[in-house]
């Protein structure tokens, strides 16, 4: 297996943190790699908002109902953008968010990806100062991790059709 392929195997949700700070340079690197996506006519409907207050890290993590475990974590990155009437703001921002978990992972920090929907932005909004026409996508605590998930893959050859749907 070459680097890339390892390092895509390696990124695991991590869900325990030392509590331990994350320096804004690792962060803006984590997040070079996101902007780095591909994105329909290049037109990179990502933003983010990157959080590393102590105080606000926990007070973001107790309101998801999912992302409790992060009250202890160093940053929480919440990518966003404008969604409404832009068809392809989802698998834009899928790809942004994923290479940024790659990123992160990479740079030996854990992170796990939490979703946000209709019902969670609100109260995450209104946290963060984030405008009502602004839409968030993931919400992200980031630390340096207390556990390490093993790596692997998942593949399963019964999901891959060869050719045509049914093909071995
Ligand atoms: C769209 C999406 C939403 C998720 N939401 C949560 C969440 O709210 N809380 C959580 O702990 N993990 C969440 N996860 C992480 C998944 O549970 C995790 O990716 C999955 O179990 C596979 O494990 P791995 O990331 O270690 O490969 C989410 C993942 C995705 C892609």
């Amino acid at each position: 297996m070459n680097d890339i392929l390892e390092s895509i195997q390696a990124r695991r949700s991590v869900r325990t943190f030392t509590g331990a700070p994350v320096s804004r340079d690792q962060l803006t690197s984590a997040l070079m790699a996101a902007m780095a996506a591909p994105s329909a006519r290049n037109l990179k409907p990502w933003n983010f908002v990157v959080v590393t207050r102590r105080d606000t890290v926990s007070a973001l993590c107790k309101l998801h109902p999912y992302a409790g475990f992060g009250a202890n974590a160093g940053a929480v990155i919440l990518p966003f953008g404008k969604k409404r009437d832009f068809k392809w703001f989802d698998q834009d921002m899928a790809a942004a968010t994923e290479n940024l978990l790659l990123a992160l992972s990479s740079l030996g920090l854990g992170a796990t990806w939490c979703g946000m929907d209709d019902e969670r932005q609100a109260a995450v909004r209104a946290l963060v100062g984030l405008p009502e026409d602004q839409y968030l996508f993931a919400f992200i605590p980031v630390g340096v991790p207390a556990e390490r998930p093993a790596p692997r893959t998942q593949y399963e050859a019964s999901r891959v059709h060869w050719e045509t749907f049914g093909g071995a």
